[in-house]
Parts: C-alpha cells; structure tokens; sequence
C-alpha cells in the first residue's frame, strides 16, 4: 500500500508575525508518498536518500522513533515547489511526510501532533524546528502557531477576498534559512519588541476584520526583515512601489527572498507587478511573478477534503 499526501506551499511571518504566523498559498504543492521498504530512504529528484539530510525524511524518522513504530518507510518525494525562495518548500515536504504516514498508520493524530513532528523535520534544512510554514501548510489559511511550554495550533479566519502577488527573484542561497536565522539579533530593544507586539496583534486583527490599514500597518517589521536586508537589497524599493500602487501589504516571504504582496480590488496588480519587474532588473536580477489565492491544508489523495 502507499498514500500520497499533497501539501501546499506557505508564506511564513507576514512583516511582523516572526516565526509564528504564516499563510497557505495556492501557487505550487508538493506531492509526498510513503509506503514501507528494506531500509528508510527518501527518493526523488536531486533529493538525499539520507533521511536524516531533509525535512520530510527527519520529520518522518521522529514521528516513527516517537511512536515506536519498528518500520523502514520509503518517501518518495515529487517537489513542484520551487526550494530556496521563501516559499515554505521544505516545510510542505515535511508536512506531506507526517501527514501521509498519520494516513498510513491509521495514526489518528491531532494537528498540533503533526505539525510538532513536522517542524522537527525543519531541522534539517534551517538548524532549528521553526512551526510557522509547516502548520499553515498541514492546516491550510492563515495560521497562528505559539510554541510556548505546548505547542497550539489555530486557523484564523480572514473576512475579505485577498489575492496575494509573488514576487520570485531568481536569487540562489546556499543553506538560506540556515545563514538568514543567523543574521537576526539575539536581543531587542523595548521599543522595538513593544512595536513588534502592536504590528502583530495589527495584522490579526485587520485580517479578521477586512481593514486594510490595519494590516499595512501589520506588514511590516523592523527587527528580523531589517537584520536580513542584505540578502534581498531590492526589498524596500519594491515595497515602497507597492504600496504606491495601492497594495494593502508587502512582506518578505519566510526568510525570502520573494516578497509577497498583499492585494485587494484597490491595488493596481499590474502596475506592482510591471514596476517591481523593474526594480529587480535595476539590482541585475530577473524574476518571475505569481499570482494566487489562500489554499486549503495538506490532503491525502483519494480522501474528501476537511477544513
Ligand atoms: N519564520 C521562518 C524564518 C520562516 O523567517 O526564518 C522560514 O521559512
């Protein structure tokens, strides 16, 4: 027997949200299918076999070690989003994996279980278990993860019709996430962490509400995008062209260096996009954009889709 689970891609942190908010997206997914084998490898296209070199195959190890499951599991893994951009491909993978084997297993886990053995698997392409893109990715929309003393998953809903514009630089970065966890200060001052807070509870709140002030407001972030900027210099001039053009936001996406931009029916999607063409090619840099709308979580293939 084999299951295959198809998990969506993610934006992670949202300007002021570090490591605690994140969103599904509909641009790209990444099909994982698992089934027992001799020995526990991970199979697909310039994919380790080692499954302790990637996330879906550590996130799969812990979940088997953790619940004492005596098999070999084979993952295969069918990659459609792209790796390295910001864009929570190797948390989908991840994700994919824990699901497909609750499936398999008959495991009947709760969404925090997956997601706590999920963002294990995180370890292998970042150094540390972030829980953000692996939890909007397990439970589709906008998600909010606390990873306090227990870790608690919740699916905020959001009460108007945004499409999200992708900015995707053809920038590659050796160990990325790893080098950009790396860059953040290990200390704040008051203000800033006082400012942080206010953005955060913004942005929730006007997701929630549909006030688009509110979450430009929350779109933005002067201690972990600030503390990053060298690796995506084109980031505040196209943010600033954006917002010009009426996006409602714009945020790094995860550790990027995509950017996502925000849009309702005031923002000028073409004029952002054509203008933030531009300004790629200013730093030398092509890039392509993509347009999508919220996705649902992570589902097993053959199964009906639960919210
Ligand atoms: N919250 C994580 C970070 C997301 O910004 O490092 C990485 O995709």
């Amino acid at each position: 027997m084999k299951i295959t689970a198809v998990a969506p891609c993610s934006s992670a942190n949202l300007g002021s949200g570090f490591d605690a908010l994140a969103i599904a997206l509909d641009a790209f997914y990444d099909r994982i299918t698992v089934g027992e084998s001799h020995t526990f490898r991970v199979i697909g296209d310039g994919v380790p076999n080692d499954p302790t070199m990637n996330t879906a195959g550590l996130a799969a190890l812990s979940l088997i070690e953790d619940l004492g499951i005596s098999r070999n599991i084979e993952i295969r893994l069918e990659k459609g989003i792209p790796k390295g951009l910001g864009l929570g491909s190797s948390g989908a993978s991840a994700a994919g994996a824990v699901v497909a084997l609750n499936s398999y297993f008959g495991l009947g886990l709760t969404r925090e279980e997956l997601v706590k053995y999920a963002m294990i698997g995180e370890s292998a392409a970042s150094g540390s278990p972030h829980p953000d893109n692996v939890a909007a990715s397990i439970s589709g929309g906008l998600t909010l993860v606390t990873h306090d003393s227990d870790l608690k998953v919740a699916k905020l809903s959001i009460s108007h019709e945004y499409r999200f514009l992708i900015a995707i630089p053809d920038i590659s970065i050796e160990n990325k996430t790893r080098m950009a966890r790396q860059m953040i200060p290990k200390s704040i001052p008051l203000n800033d962490y006082s400012r942080a807070i206010a953005r955060t509870a913004s942005l929730i709140a006007g997701l929630m509400q549909g006030d688009r002030d509110l979450i430009r407001i929350g779109m933005n972030d002067d201690v972990v995008e600030s503390s990053r900027l060298p690796l995506f210099p084109y980031y505040p001039d196209v943010k600033k062209s954006a917002l010009e053009h009426n996006a409602v936001g714009v945020a790094v996406s995860g550790a990027g260096p995509s950017i996502l931009i925000l849009c309702d029916e005031l923002s000028d999607m073409e004029s952002i996009r054509r203008s933030a063409e531009l300004i790629l090619s200013k730093y030398g840099i092509s890039g392509r954009f993509v347009e999508a709308g919220i996705s649902g979580g992570t589902y097993v293939e053959g199964t009906p889709i639960s919210d």
